[in-house]
């Protein structure tokens, strides 16, 4: 099959998947012609299904999406403005969680959720390592331990600026500042060589953060294992990352302990209208 075919019973010339594909794949020439791909289509093509989502007649098929397998857009399921709002506000970065485990299924449908994030030319560069385990969560605060005491050691100076010795204190008297003692932990990582790696993994650790907000669940950004897995092999080799991605985020992730009654204040946004 060529990229896409077009359905001409139920096209209706009206040019709508020409004006919108990103990739100016699309061409429709001649007045009763159906859309056809443009030369070089199947290289510049990206994949991002806009020509079948936006066909309001149904007549688009992508070789890789059948119109059948993209569900319709209901309005009735769209969240307005003021409701969105509240649910941006309300999440917080939570850091005490019960012992209970969250459930294997549940975190596997917050990753199904994240890969609905938008990636640069829709590579969707992000993977994904999900520290399951409650004691597996605690060995990992333990190796970026190691990781700050080893740099205690090579490069006292910037072990000074970033207050590691401070950290290390802190984690042998007993209270863990890496991972919060979370019962679980989401790693994600992209190839470094790929166009937007860390925009897209932020992104979608992003999606996946306010979907664990809509379960109920709680979730934390854990900066200090993020940055120490880029620097400390054996705890990239402990998450199974390859040698060649980075690690852009890393989540904490349980069901809370506490509630939360009100919502934050945040400073006054610095715009320039130019
Ligand atoms: C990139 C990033 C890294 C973070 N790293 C940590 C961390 O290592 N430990 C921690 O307790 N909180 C961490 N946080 C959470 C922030 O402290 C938190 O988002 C901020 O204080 C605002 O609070 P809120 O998320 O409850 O609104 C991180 C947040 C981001 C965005």
């Amino acid at each position: 099959m060529s990229l896409f075919k077009v359905n001409p019973e139920k096209c209706k010339r009206d040019d709508i998947c020409v004006f919108e594909c990103p990739a100016l794949v699309i061409e429709r020439i001649g007045t009763d012609a159906v859309p056809t791909p443009t030369a070089g289509a199947d290289e510049s093509c990206i994949g991002c299904g806009h020509c079948v989502a936006v066909c309001p007649h149904g007549a688009f098929e992508h070789r890789e999406l059948h119109p059948d397998h993209c569900p319709p857009i209901e309005k009735e399921q769209h969240v307005g403005p003021e409701q969105l709002e509240y649910f941006l506000r309300a999440r917080r970065s939570i850091r005490t969680y019960k012992e209970k485990p969250v459930e294997r299924e549940k975190l596997v449908k917050l990753i199904d959720i994240a890969r609905f994030a938008p990636t640069g030319s829709n590579k969707q560069t992000p993977e994904w390592s999900v520290v399951y385990s409650p004691g597996k969560v605690q060995t990992l605060s333990d190796m970026v331990i190691e990781w700050m005491q080893s740099v205690i050691v090579k490069k006292p100076d910037m072990a000074a600026e970033l207050e590691l010795q401070e950290l290390v204190d802190i984690h042998k008297s007993g209270n863990d500042i890496i991972c919060r003692k979370a019962p679980h932990a989401i790693i994600v990582h992209a190839p470094k060589q790929t166009g937007t790696p860390t925009e897209d993994g932020i992104i979608a650790m992003t999606y996946l953060e306010l979907a664990a907000f809509s379960f109920g669940l709680g979730a934390c950004w854990a900066g200090y294992l993020n940055f120490a897995i880029n620097k400390w092999p054996p705890l990239k080799q402990a998450l199974a990352i390859p040698e060649d991605h980075a690690s852009i985020g890393a989540l904490l992730i349980g069901r809370p302990k506490f509630k939360y009654h009100r919502l934050p204040l945040r400073n006054d946004p610095k715009i320039a209208w130019v």
